[in-house]
C-alpha cells in the first residue's frame, strides 16, 4: 500500500488504522473514554474487602493466577457450572481453596451501574490483583487492559496447568514455561506466598511421609515442622489454615525468601526453589537481600502473567455477570 503524499490524507490514514493497531493489544488507557472511573471503582471495592479481611488481598492475587494459567486471562475461573460449562471452581487447585468470587461480583455490580457491558471480568481480576498487592504493602504497577471474557471454562486445564504444591521443580518449571513464563517469573511470582494461607492438606506430606518412606521432609526445619504438626495431624484437620509466611503473614515483603533460606518454606513447591536448582537458589537469595529488586521484578512478572493469551478485538464477550456467559449471542 502506497503511503499518501498529502499530509492530511496520511494523517487520516494513521487515525483510521490506530484502532486496528490497538485492537489486539492490551493498554492501560483502554477504558479511558468508555469507563473513566473503572480503576477508582475497582480500588474502592477491593479496599473495603481487604479492610474487612486482610487475607482477601492474597485470595484475589491467587484468583488472577488461576485464571491466567487456564486458557489465558479470560475470566474462565469465575464461571459457575451451567449447561455445557463445567466450572473450574471444582478443580483440585480450586476446590475448598479458591476464594474472592463475591468481591469480584461486587466490583462487577458497581461497574455495571457506572458503565454497563463495558468492563470485562478478566480485566476486573487483573486490576483487583494489582490493588491487592498495593494494599498489602507490595509494589504497584500500571495494568494493561482490554481483555475480554471467555464463553467457556476448562476443568482439565485447571487440574493440569496449575502447578501443585507437591510437584517437582522441573514439573513446576515446565508448567510456567507452557504459560510463557521463565525461571525469573517463577521465583518472583512465588514471592506472593509472602501473604495468605495454606490448608494443612497442601503440605501434610512434608510433616510425615515426604518420599513414601515414613520420614518427614528433611529440607523443612525440624523445629518449625514440630510447631506445624499439632494443627496438621496425620489424619484430620485437612482444612486447618497456616500462614504461608509465618513471620509477617499479612505484609507483602520479602520475608518469604528469607524463610526459604532458613528452610522454613511451608509448601514443598516453595522450598524446592532454594534446594533443587542453583539458578533459582541465587534468585531466592537475591530477592531475600534486595526488597527493591523483588518488587520491581514482581511487578514486571505480574504484567507478563496478565498478558497470557488474552481474548481481544471481537473474540470472547463482556460478561454482564462474571459467573455466567451472556445468553443473547
Ligand atoms: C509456583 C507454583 C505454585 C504452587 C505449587 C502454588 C500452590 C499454592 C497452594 C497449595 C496454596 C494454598 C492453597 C490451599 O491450601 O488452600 C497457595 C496459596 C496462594 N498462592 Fe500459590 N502456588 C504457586 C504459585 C503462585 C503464584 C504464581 C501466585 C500469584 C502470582 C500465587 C499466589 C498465592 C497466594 C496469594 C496464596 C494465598 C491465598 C489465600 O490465602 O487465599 N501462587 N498456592
Amino acid at each position: 500500500m502506497a503511503f499518501p503524499r498529502n499530509s492530511l490524507a496520511g494523517f487520516t490514514l494513521v487515525l483510521a488504522l490506530l484502532p486496528l493497531c490497538f485492537s489486539h493489544y492490551l493498554y492501560p488507557q483502554f477504558y479511558h473514554h468508555s469507563c473513566p472511573r473503572v480503576e477508582e471503582i475497582v480500588k474502592s471495592v477491593v479496599a473495603k474487602a481487604v479492610a474487612k479481611e486482610a487475607r482477601m488481598a492474597a485470595s484475589l492475587i491467587r484468583l488472577h493466577f488461576h485464571d491466567c494459567f487456564v486458557k489465558g486471562c479470560d475470566g474462565s475461573v469465575l464461571l459457575d457450572s451451567s449447561g455445557s460449562i463445567i466450572s473450574e471452581k471444582g478443580s483440585n487447585p480450586n476446590r475448598n481453596s479458591a476464594r474472592g468470587f463475591d468481591v469480584i461480583d461486587d466490583i462487577k455490580t458497581a461497574l455495571e451501574k457506572e458503565c454497563p457491558e463495558t468492563v470485562s471480568c478478566a480485566d476486573i481480576l487483573t486490576l483487583a490483583a494489582r490493588d491487592s498487592s498495593i494494599l498489602a504493602g507490595g509494589p504497584e504497577w500500571e495494568v494493561p487492559l482490554g481483555r475480554r471474557d471467555s464463553r467457556g471454562a476448562s476443568l482439565s486445564g485447571s487440574n493440569n496447568n496449575i502447578p501443585a504444591p507437591n510437584n517437582t521443580l522441573p514439573t513446576i518449571i515446565t508448567k510456567f514455561k507452557l504459560a510463557g513464563l521463565n525461571l525469573v517469573d517463577l521465583v518472583a511470582l512465588s514471592g506472593s506466598h509472602t501473604i495468605g494461607f495454606s490448608r494443612c492438606t497442601s503440605f501434610r506430606q512434608r510433616l510425615y511421609n515426604q518420599s513414601g518412606n515414613g520420614a518427614p521432609d528433611l529440607t523443612l526445619d525440624q523445629s518449625y515442622a514440630a510447631q506445624l504438626r499439632p494443627n496438621c495431624p496425620r489424619s484430620g484437620g485437612d482444612q486447618n489454615l497456616f500462614p504461608l509466611d509465618f513471620v509477617t503473614p499479612a505484609k507483602f515483603d520479602n520475608l518469604y525468601f528469607k524463610n526459604l533460606i532458613a528452610y522454613k518454606g511451608l509448601l514443598s513447591s516453595d522450598q524446592v526453589l532454594f534446594t533443587k536448582s542453583e539458578q533459582t537458589m541465587q534468585l531466592v537469595k537475591l530477592y531475600a537481600h534486595n526488597l527493591e529488586l523483588f518488587f520491581q521484578q514482581f511487578a514486571k512478572s505480574m504484567v507478563k502473567m496478565g498478558n497470557i493469551s488474552p481474548l481481544t478485538g471481537k473474540r470472547g464477550e463482556i460478561r454482564k455477570n462474571c459467573r455466567r456467559v451472556n445468553t443473547n449471542n
